[in-house]
């Protein structure tokens, strides 16, 4: 039985009321509304989009911090100038400080040198590419999958299309084994220009890796898992023998929490929820992990600077605003220099150094933590819990939840989830998760995300998952997600006779 209350003003974040006249009217603008063919009279409802709620957005901080930075004279100049190739020292220094607090467990240092501030993980992903890459040189880019697909075509950009292979997950994340057998057996297929580096402007500052990973460890999209810690350490190991870089898109890390027992009767948000206790990430692995004398020859044999193997590419997209396009890079000192070398930043600076100023001011207050602990993080627990009871509720009889179900059993303990979405698995093995989508929007103008959209661009064949679907529960207010749950069974019950009426055909949708 689903146990909370679905009316609307249920669906407000704890800490925040109801929107007054003297809130900036931002804050009551919903975003663009997705177009489709679908005729049917009822309003859209959309559980593929993985943006954040309007209603969560933190616009009345943001109104103060960036008024606060507008009044200070001390940084209104530089936050409106071009800034440092590594982006604005302030933030740099608030992020060094904040991410050895955070991650304590780790020792990771207060150190600015290893920050690098970013135009958001997607953009930065593109700089990466263009100081850490040489498609002449650089075999290709391996990526766990299924996989968030808007970073394909950012490989492919970068001089890797056709060359992007997919690599299958486990329970415990990417399997290192097919991993390390793709190193030792991937070909470079001929290409004009190939042979031999040529990006000869690397040097000394950066470097061509031999190998790209892209993973997203921690409450992936769109599976919501997070890697084991054991894995990490052995993902670590395989990319130090092959001189790889493991790109983590951490963009989800700070939205982790406990995930209470199903029969835990929670009659409402909480109204506080701290990070559970966190593994390290891939930067701090490869920070922490002595290096034996082989992995040491590698390393000098490319450059004799300390670049290091894992890099963690972040955001504030999911923690403060989309729109803010900003994010950060920890990675060696020498990484995060070379990072800052990329052509584009050496021309004005680090992007968005006015946004960059606005976070500072979110971190020198204590706002953003504030924000996350009491808005964010709530909100996103009570959706997950309330989109998981729905589906165990109206749709266990055909879904599977691969990850992120509630522990049920007076012996169950208290698990860990975290990020946007849930990965269900169809138990039907004749019904395509495609179809199903298509019926979804003409039959019930409800989107849902097929797994095919998250198999590897070019590399479709080697991990398929035309039988999951991704649903998302942090843009839907809470009444829409429970009845989006409600209209899918719906789909799923009358499979069947819909079957024989023919399935209906949709337009084209935004698949954002
Ligand atoms: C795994 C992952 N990486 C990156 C992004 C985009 O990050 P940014 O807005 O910083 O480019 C998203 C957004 O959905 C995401 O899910």
């Amino acid at each position: 039985m689903v146990l909370v209350p679905l009316h609307p003003s249920a669906a407000r974040p704890a800490g925040m009321s109801a929107p007054s006249d003297a809130e900036p009217k931002a804050a009551l603008v919903s975003a663009p509304v997705i177009t489709t063919t679908s005729s049917i009279d009822k309003p859209l409802i959309n559980l593929l989009r993985g943006w954040p709620a309007p209603s969560i957005l933190p616009v009345a901080q943001l109104n103060a911090a960036t008024a606060d930075v507008l009044a200070d004279q001390s940084v209104v100049v530089d936050s409106l100038q071009y800034g440092p190739d590594a982006g604005f020292q302030p933030l740099r220094e608030s992020l060094a400080s904040y991410l050895s607090q955070v991650f304590s467990a780790y020792d990771v240092p207060n150190d600015p040198n290893r920050i690098c501030i970013t135009g958001g993980a997607s953009q930065n992903a593109a700089c990466i590419l263009q100081s850490f890459t040489d498609p002449a040189y650089t075999n290709c880019v391996w990526v766990s999958a299924p996989c968030y697909f808007l970073m394909c075509p950012i490989f492919e950009d970068s001089g890797f299309a056709g060359r992007l292979r997919a690599v299958p997950e486990d329970d415990e994340g990417i399997n290192v084994e097919a991993l390390e057998r793709g190193f030792r057996e991937f070909e470079p297929p001929a290409q004009p220009g190939t042979g031999g580096p040529y990006k000869t402007n690397l040097t000394p500052d950066r470097k061509a890796y031999r190998h790209v990973v892209y993973v997203v460890p921690t409450s992936s999209n769109p599976s919501g898992s997070s890697m084991s810690a054991k894995r990490r350490e052995q993902l670590v190991r395989v990319a130090r023998k092959y001189d790889a870089l493991l790109i983590a898109d951490d963009v989800y890390d700070f939205l982790q929490w406990d995930v209470p027992r199903a029969d835990a009767v929670l009659a409402n948000k909480q109204g506080s929820v701290a990070l559970p206790p966190l593994l390290p990430r891939l930067v701090d692995v490869d920070r922490m992990l002595p290096r034996d004398d082989e992995d040491e020859e590698t390393e000098k044999k490319y450059q004799g600077k300390q670049f290091g193997n894992a890099i963690s590419n972040a955001s504030f997209s999911k923690i403060v605003a989309p729109g803010f396009r900003t994010g950060w890079v920890e990675a060696t000192p020498a990484f995060a220099y070379g990072l800052a070398q990329t052509g584009s930043s050496k021309s004005g600076g680090a992007p968005s150094q006015f946004g960059a100023a606005t976070i500072a001011v979110l971190m020198r207050t204590g706002e953003l933590d504030r924000y996350l602990r009491e808005t964010v993080r709530p909100t996103l627990q009570w959706r997950h819990r309330l989109l998981t009871q729905a589906v165990q509720e109206h749709l266990s009889e055909f879904l599977e939840i691969k990850c992120g179900g509630l522990p049920s059993g007076a012996s169950a303990e208290v698990t860990t989830y975290g990020g946007y979405f849930l990965w269900l698995k169809l138990r039907r093995t004749d019904i395509s998760a495609a179809a199903v989508s298509k019926l979804a929007l003409s039959v019930e103008n409800l989107v849902i995300a097929d797994g095919k959209l998250f198999e590897v661009k070019g590399d479709e064949k080697s991990a398929q998952f035309d039988d999951h679907i991704r649903l998302c529960f942090a843009w839907e207010d809470e009444d829409k997600i429970v009845e989006g749950v409600q209209r899918l069974a719906r789909i799923f019950r009358d499979w069947d006779a819909l079957q024989e009426k023919g399935l209906p055909s949709t337009g084209a949708l935004e698949f954002k």
